[in-house]
């Protein structure tokens, strides 16, 4: 087997630097939790961005370059304008929610597009010098549409994969984006164009017609002399590592506290970086909804949300922080009592121990995206239940409804249809409950991020390596 270059622009850990000093922290967020696995088991590199490094010491630094070099990692790093405007500006104020189907929070002056091109041209450099002949190259998400091309350039031979996390939405919102030829042709530079569901493979084959007039034959496009792969790959998890470590005795014990704490309570948990895709606000209007129609269940309900903190430093986040904020706030004030209060919201990263713990102690998962790629949360949660037991509750603008139909599907715009499927989920009778949680389980054991990596990585050694440029005499 070649070996594998991972790009991304985040790395599987970041470094967090306080006034404790600084560290290198595991990266939240379905990319690096799902790719660090196949990472580790592979010999080869994982190129990306680190995070913030400006404030370390040379000596801070030379300590985290060493740990980057020891888990096989190189970084690229970003300037603070870079961070500004191709980071938190050009992906993910204007690309992030053009693609959750947010057209109205992309600024209406749109200025970062020169320095998201220059920063994927950076990426592209730093890989092609550590290319190797035979090496397999996978290109991943929306920060870095333009290096396939930018790659196919510098190594025209090289076989180049690339992978897209976020939903790919209709050509109708894509054609908005002023640069949407520019970034299509970018990905077009690969070998093979990954999404998560068909759906989305079919609104990238109607972009292409719509924009370069492009015809996909099955799953192929003819494109600057050479053929380009279009295929649906679903990501999955490590099934088997969350397995393990929710059969842990310490794992065990901590369920134990979390269900003795909450005897006479039924737990209800949600589970996402803080993000305005991820349809908080409705989910604690469900709750509260439920809350106010059925007063049988007040006082016997835990919401506990784990939210952790995400591009802080973009004014939409912080307004949509502010906005949970308050809801916790309202509906804790209107149902809490001097002993315990509803909603236990809780702004902070996990790690998978902690978090393992919760999935397993859950009556209901509370998984209500707006608009999500995949979320993986919802499969982490099932592989965490070898005891069968528990119910997923899941929106069906996520990807993974497509492959979860044993949870209970809910619009996540619908606040009162959430507030039902809640009750449904709560009052679900035990034998259902097993069957649904077994069906899922299934699903994610054999179709698990192993299984993903590999049969993404077969299909790109398939494809035809594009023939030699021949130079005009
Ligand atoms: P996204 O990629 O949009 O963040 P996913 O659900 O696909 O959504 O992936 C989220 C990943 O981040 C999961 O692997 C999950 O375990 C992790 N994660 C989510 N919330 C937390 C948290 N509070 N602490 C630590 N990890 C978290
Ligand atoms: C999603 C994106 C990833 C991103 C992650 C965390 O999963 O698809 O590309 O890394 O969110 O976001 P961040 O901005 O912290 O990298």
């Amino acid at each position: 087997m070649s070996r594998l270059l991972l790009v991304s622009n985040r790395l599987p850990v970041t470094v967090k630097a306080d006034k404790d000093g600084v560290s290198v922290v595991r990266s939240a967020g379905g990319l690096a939790t799902g790719l660090r696995g196949p990472h580790e088991r592979s010999g080869g590199l994982w190129i990306g961005w680190p995070g913030d490094v400006s404030r370390l010491t040379p000596q801070q630094r030379a300590s985290v370059e060493a740990q980057l070099a020891e888990l096989r990692c190189v970084p690229l790093y970003l300037s603070a304008s870079e961070v500004s405007r191709f980071y938190e500006g050009y992906s993910n104020r204007t690309l992030w929610p053009l693609c959750h189907y947010l057209i109205d929070r992309i600024p209406e002056q749109e200025r970062d597009w020169d320095v998201y091109r220059k920063v994927n041209e950076r990426f592209a450099d730093l890989v092609a010098r550590h290319y190797q002949p035979g090496d397999t190259i996978w290109v991943h998400d929306y920060q870095l549409m333009l290096v396939p091309a930018f790659l196919r350039a510098r190594l025209p031979q090289a076989r180049i994969g690339f992978f897209f996390h976020i939903p790919f939405p209709s050509s109708e919102i894509f054609r908005t984006l002023p640069h949407r030829a520019d970034l299509v042709r970018g990905l077009l530079g690969a070998d093979l164009i990954g999404f998560h569901t068909i759906t989305y493979v079919r609104h990238f084959s109607s972009t292409l017609m719509r924009l370069l007039g492009l015809e996909t034959v099955v799953d192929r496009v003819a494109y600057d002399g050479r053929e380009v792969r279009l295929g649906a790959f679903p990501m999955g998890i490590d099934a088997q590592a969350f397995e393990n470590l929710a059969k842990e005795p310490a794992v065990l014990e901590e369920v134990r506290t979390h269900r003795e704490k909450s005897s006479e309570l039924r737990l209800l948990l949600g589970v996402d970086r803080l993000d305005y895709t991820k349809g908080i606000p409705r989910r604690l209007l469900a709750v509260q909804r439920l809350l106010e129609r059925e007063p049988t269940w007040r006082g016997r309900l835990r919401f506990v949300q784990v939210a952790v903190p995400s591009r802080t430093a973009v004014a939409d986040y912080a307004a949509y922080r502010d906005k949970v904020d308050e809801l916790v706030g309202r509906i804790n004030g209107l149902y809490g009592s001097v002993h315990n209060v509803p909603v236990h919201y809780l702004y902070r990263s996990f790690n998978e121990r902690q978090l393992t713990a919760l999935y397993r102690a859950a009556d209901v998962m509370f998984v209500t995206p707006i608009r999500d790629g995949m979320n993986l949360v919802a499969k982490e949660f099932c592989a965490a239940r070898p005891d069968e037991d528990g119910v997923l509750v899941l929106s069906e603008f996520a990807g993974a409804a497509d492959e979860m139909g044993d949870a209970v599907m809910v619009n996540p715009y619908d606040v009162e249809g959430m507030a039902d499927a809640l009750e449904a989920a709560l009052e679900m009778p035990e034998e259902e409950r097993r069957t649904r949680m077994r069906n899922l389980r299934a699903r994610v054991k054999e179709y698990d991020v192993h299984w993903w990596v590999r049969s993404f990585l077969d299909e790109l050694q398939a494809t035809p390596t594009p023939p030699p440029r021949v130079e005009p005499a």
